[in-house]
């Protein structure tokens, strides 16, 4: 399967909205991918439920939803009715994360873990069959346009080799600082989805920019 592309509605024009989600339904890109941060978890506050289900309401691809906050089983059903259809924990923020994990898939969602920079792909050697999604950090979550933590390479090697020792169908999305650059280098480690925030939306040709990742 082609690398899939998840553009970061993090970095549109939360003005225009309506016509970003558009412009991603135009695209090549496979997911809208959904940035909750809660102030806590992250030093940054973004939108909650009311937007992710605006977004919904206009989105002609699934919504791949990446919580960044505490706490996250109590907001499960609320993002899943906003529409999401991957929803993403903290492996840092979640203290039963086998029985989050449960949840998430009993709603009826796809189960995403992501891990911060720190946190080691080991960690999940547990519970690797039980995701559907790993999500990478290759930067510290909070902000958008940040600078690619080149460690990243060897995480998703590593990452690589847990999935097909333990035969998991789980998919490995890398989010933060991804471009042009890297994206190739990332697949080529075993990257399947590429989540891309100001790549894309601060690019002059926003379509253009999602074909080239889509057409690595
Ligand atoms: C960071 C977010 C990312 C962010 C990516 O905390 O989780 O999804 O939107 O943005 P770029 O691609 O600009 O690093
Ligand atoms: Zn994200």
């Amino acid at each position: 399967m082609s690398t899939q592309i998840a553009p970061s509605i993090l970095a549109a024009d939360f003005a225009n909205l309506q016509s970003e989600v558009e412009m991603i339904n135009r695209s090549e890109a496979d997911f809208i991918h959904v940035d909750i941060m809660d102030g806590r978890f992250v030093p940054n506050i973004s939108f909650g439920i009311p937007v992710t289900e605006a977004i919904h309401r206009h989105a002609a691809k699934p919504l791949d939803v990446h919580l960044m906050i505490v706490e996250p089983d109590l907001y499960l059903d609320a993002f899943r009715a906003a529409g999401a259809e991957i929803i993403s924990v903290h492996y840092e923020a979640c203290t039963h994360l086998h029985r989050t994990i449960q949840a998430i898939r009993k709603l009826g969602a796809k189960a995403g873990v992501a891990i911060n920079p720190h946190t080691s792909v080991g960690l999940l050697n547990e519970v690797i069959e039980e995701i559907d999604l790993v999500c990478i950090m290759s930067v510290n979550p909070g902000f958008g346009g940040q600078k690619f933590i080149e460690n990243t390479y060897s995480k998703v090697s590593r990452l690589k080799e847990l999935i097909l020792a333990k035969r998991s169908k789980a998919l490995i999305e890398i989010d933060g600082g991804v471009n042009i650059q890297n994206a190739p280098l990332l697949v080529e480690a075993g990257a399947d989805v590429l989540v891309a925030g100001s790549f894309v939306f601060n690019s002059p040709d926003p379509l253009a920019t999602i074909r080239s990742l889509k057409n690595l």
